[in-house]
């Protein structure tokens, strides 16, 4: 029995049947010293925890477990939390994202093998919150979503700071003097002050605002500071509701529709959300056979505004917007670019989730009609470099560096950029494009967030700040700059982008979302049938298995066997 049937649970499988493994599986669970009640037919609710030491962000993941497990009790169901992998972003070499699909995997498989009849997915970083949702959607049983929510804002003297925008901006200070080894040891120590993720609108904090607005968790749940009790409220309510959700069989193919997705990218745009958001909903999409489009992002981004002014493309952070009214509120703001009858995991439409929202500081939830900026935080971009397309972050960039003609300065690879970009004899001024190599899900390999291309020393001792970077990496959603990202088809997979050479000239036109090589078709053929075939990174095990089956940047890095067809 795949899934749960009127009138019969699908852990009664498990536990019914009369034979020998019945009676074993019920002996040996309750050697964990539970009474029979627990198989008279309550559902079975999993927790699936993405707990770990190795991972800051979920570190009090297990706290709100306990939370869960009241209000699961409380409805009638039976709690059982296991762990999976976790993916904590600042440890994992070569990045986080290498992993994601792994880690779906282990989701959807413990989900469908365990007598479990539905489940409440505990996450927190980057890349815990849109492997869960994959594997759920993928394992499609009653699930809904608790986020960890967002750490307390970093503190430095009198300043407040925002893990980890503020960080990279202090780095540059650093780098050229104007910070002292002390000082950066000060802020090494105040900059991220507690458990949950990061408080900037980076990759965690938009996931969990695009999960809110896909209907996978209870309203409000994105914005709750990680130590606030109403986080463990939310939790209890949580697993209270994912009982009467198993009753009401709503599962997530009932809730992931593509109007939700629709409602998902347009509160991503509303919120100036990383450009992350974008491949992993199309991951998420992809498991669920909704044909989702990188020009389904430019669509709606064209079309509604920027309305959060939370770090880094505005000043204040995760806990100012949810002091503001959190989610709801900016739902509420953008209602009429919504679809308001979109079923959520609580039974209800978004338009009736909102109805009671109320913004509270004007400055941080902007109103429609005065946003931050007239279109959404996400442009993708298409052209002879880009035939597949690439992503760029307007709301976090410099207007004057949107529409620009540059000549390119290349890097072949990561490594060559990190033993160059400090030379005082790097060959650039304000206006070179920086183009970087081989960062793609193949060639770096994973997919790592190195877009970001650090400013030139030789620049930022001239006080410039930004000028135009183009890579096939992601970056950060805490990063900011003019930087052109997901460049598809990547290099390593003989993209155009592999056939950029310094000194050639480059235009980007973010109004007219193009990017343009201007070098001739048959020149770019020409040298690209000249490189040498890029390096190949595993020769086996999982890294073998993921350079197998890893789709581009435009399809989401999903692996090909694990979308639905
Ligand atoms: Fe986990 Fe930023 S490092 S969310």
């Amino acid at each position: 029995m795949d899934s749960n049937t009127p009138g019969k649970l699908r852990s009664q499988q498990w536990w019914t049947g009369g034979d020998y493994y019945a009676f074993s599986r019920k002996a040996w669970l309750r050697s964990e010293g539970y009474t029979r009640d627990v198989f008279d037919g309550r559902p079975v609710i999993g927790i699936c925890n993405s707990w770990s030491e190795l991972n800051n962000c979920n570190a009090h993941l297990r706290t709100l477990a306990e939370a869960v497990k009241r209000g699961v009790w409380r409805a009638g169901g039976f709690p059982l939390e296991f762990p999976t992998i976790s993916l904590g972003e600042m440890f994992l070499k070569p990045t986080s994202m290498l992993y994601r699909n792994l880690m779906s995997m282990d989701v959807e498989e413990m989900i469908t093998a365990n007598p479990l009849d539905g489940v409440l997915l505990l996450c927190g970083c980057d890349k815990t919150t849109p492997a869960q949702l994959m594997g759920a959607a993928s394992a499609n049983l009653p699930a809904i979503m608790v986020t960890g929510g967002p750490m307390l804002h970093g503190q430095w003297k009198d300043r407040k700071l925002g893990a980890g925008t503020d960080g990279r901006k202090l780095f540059d200070l650093y780098r050229t003097g104007k910070i002292t080894d002390g000082e950066w040891c000060e802020i090494e120590g105040g900059l991220a002050r507690s458990a949950g993720h990061c408080t900037v609108m980076g990759t965690a904090s938009t996931m969990a605002s695009v999960v809110e607005a896909l209907g996978m968790t209870l309203p409000n749940c994105a914005a709750i500071p990680a130590p606030d009790s109403r986080r463990t409220t939310i939790a209890e309510l949580s697993g209270q509701r994912i009982v009467e959700m198993v009753k009401q069989n709503l599962r997530p193919s009932d809730i992931l529709t593509r109007q939700a997705f629709e409602n998902a990218i347009t509160v991503d745009m509303a919120i100036g959300g990383s450009t992350n958001a974008v491949v992993h909903l199309l991951a998420v999409a992809g498991r669920l056979g909704i044909d989702l489009k990188l020009d389904d992002f430019d669509l709606i981004s064209r079309k509604t505004p920027c309305v959060v002014n939370v770090k880094p493309s505005g000043e204040y952070l995760m806990e100012d917007l949810f002091a503001a009214g959190g989610i709801p509120a900016v739902m509420k703001e953008v209602l009429p670019l919504l679809h308001g009858e979109a079923i959520t995991a609580n039974g209800h439409t978004v338009a009736e989730n909102v109805a009671s929202a109320e913004c509270y500081n004007r400055d941080v939830i902007r109103p429609y009609d005065q946003p931050l900026s007239m279109e959404g935080g996400t442009a993708i971009l298409r052209g002879n470099l880009a035939p597949n397309g690439a992503v760029i972050k307007p709301t976090a960039a410099s207007p004057h560096l949107l529409q620009h003609r540059g000549t390119a300065y290349v890097f072949e690879t990561y490594q060559q950029m990190r033993a160059e970009i400090d030379r005082p004899d790097l060959a650039v001024t304000k206006d070179t494009i920086l183009v970087m190599k081989s960062c793609g899900p193949k060639g770096a390999p994973g997919f790592p967030e190195w877009g970001q291309i650090p400013m030139p020393k030789v620049l930022l001792e001239q006080g410039i700040n930004d000028m135009v970077r183009i890579s096939d990496a992601r970056m950060s959603g805490t990063s900011f700059g003019t930087v052109v990202l997901h460049v598809a088809p990547e290099s390593a997979a003989g993209g155009p982008l592999a056939a950029v050479e310094t000194g050639d000239e480059i235009i980007l036109d973010t109004a007219n979302r193009s990017i343009t090589l201007a070098v001739s078709d048959e020149e770019i053929q020409r040298r690209l049938a000249a490189r040498p075939a890029p390096p190949v990174h595993y020769d086996r095990g999982y890294g073998k298995m993921f350079l197998n089956h890893v789709n581009q940047a435009d399809q989401g890095c999903d692996f090909d066997f694990l979308r639905k067809t």
